[in-house]
């Protein structure tokens, strides 16, 4: 098996969305260390900021939710690409993602649809739009999910089903892919200490420091699935605990203690 470096230096380029911050922040901030020069292309509204010498860092602001920007970004990239990496394997992250904390009915409708559109559909679009290059260079498709994905989640229902809608895909796409020279993988973090929290309505340590994780550590563990050749990856050992045993429980039980758990955020909900 090789090692990380190794395996990232058989790639030209990688395109990540949601790169200005958390774990996209971080996914750029290692690859970059680990294969300097590699070319990073980054989707997403604000501009990483991020200062390593001999980081090769191409922003093209997109933003995800808007149906008819992924067009002219994935143009851009395909230029970019042609221009500073024509040959080499490309890997795509598949990053960028929100939730919005609440019941379903109290959380502003068009936010959950703007969701769906950066966690589902800028995934399908953005692979779909990018597969032919993939496919005729090799390479590798990552794509966040999360361990909301392996049971329903209340006050969080439609971003859970989000993150369960790109789970199976994605693992479902690797299986028709196999033999392509393209793989994909999904990760499922668990509480991640990043923006999420704050931007999904809950306030900062909502979520207990000792359940979370850092972005670093996921991106390590990520990355390492992916040299193994994993379908899914599940980071941390207490959120690979939580996941075999809540994917013990029926459907309904599971969903009833995720209940339980979720609603004690409501009283630590921010005001915004
Ligand atoms: N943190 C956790 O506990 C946790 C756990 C499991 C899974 N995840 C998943 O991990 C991924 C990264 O989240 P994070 O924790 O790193 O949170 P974060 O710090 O809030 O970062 C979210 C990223 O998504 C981008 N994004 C949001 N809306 C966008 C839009 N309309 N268009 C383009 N980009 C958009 C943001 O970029 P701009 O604002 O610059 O556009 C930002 O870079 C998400 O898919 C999230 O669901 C997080």
């Amino acid at each position: 098996m090789s090692s990380l470096s190794e395996e990232l230096t058989g790639y030209a380029a990688v395109i990540v969305t949601g790169g200005s911050s958390g774990i996209g922040k971080s996914f750029i901030k290692r690859v970059a260390k680990l294969h300097p020069g590699l070319l990073i292309c980054n989707l997403s509204r604000s501009v990483p900021d991020i200062n390593l010498c001999q980081l090769k860092l191409r922003h093209v602001p997109c933003d995800l939710s808007d149906q008819g920007a992924l067009g002219a970004a994935v143009a851009e990239v395909l230029r970019l690409l042609n221009v500073e990496a024509p040959s080499g394997r490309v890997l795509l992250i598949n990053n960028s993602g929100f939730g919005g904390y609440g019941r379903f009915a109290e959380v502003n409708l068009a936010h959950q649809l703007e969701m769906i559109d950066v966690n589902v559909r800028a995934v399908v679009e953005l692979t779909g739009r990018l597969l032919p290059i993939l496919k005729a260079r090799g390479g590798a498709i990552l794509t966040v999910a999360s361990t909301a994905a392996f049971q329903p989640t209340p006050y969080l229902a439609t971003y859970g089903a989000t993150k369960a809608f790109v789970l199976h895909w994605n693992l479902a796409l690797n299986e028709e892919l196999r033999g392509s020279g393209v793989r994909a993988l999904a990760l499922c973090p668990g509480p991640t200490s990043t923006e999420f929290f704050r931007r999904a309505g809950l306030q900062q340590g909502s979520v207990s420091d000792s359940l979370g994780q850092t972005s670093e550590a996921v991106v390590e563990e990520a990355l390492q699935a992916l040299v193994r050749g994993r379908a899914q990856v599940v980071t941390g050992w207490t959120n690979k605990l939580m996941v075999a045993v809540s994917s013990k429980l029926s459907k309904p039980l599971a969903t009833r203690i995720g209940a339980k758990i979720l609603e004690r955020y409501r009283l630590r909900k921010a005001a915004l």
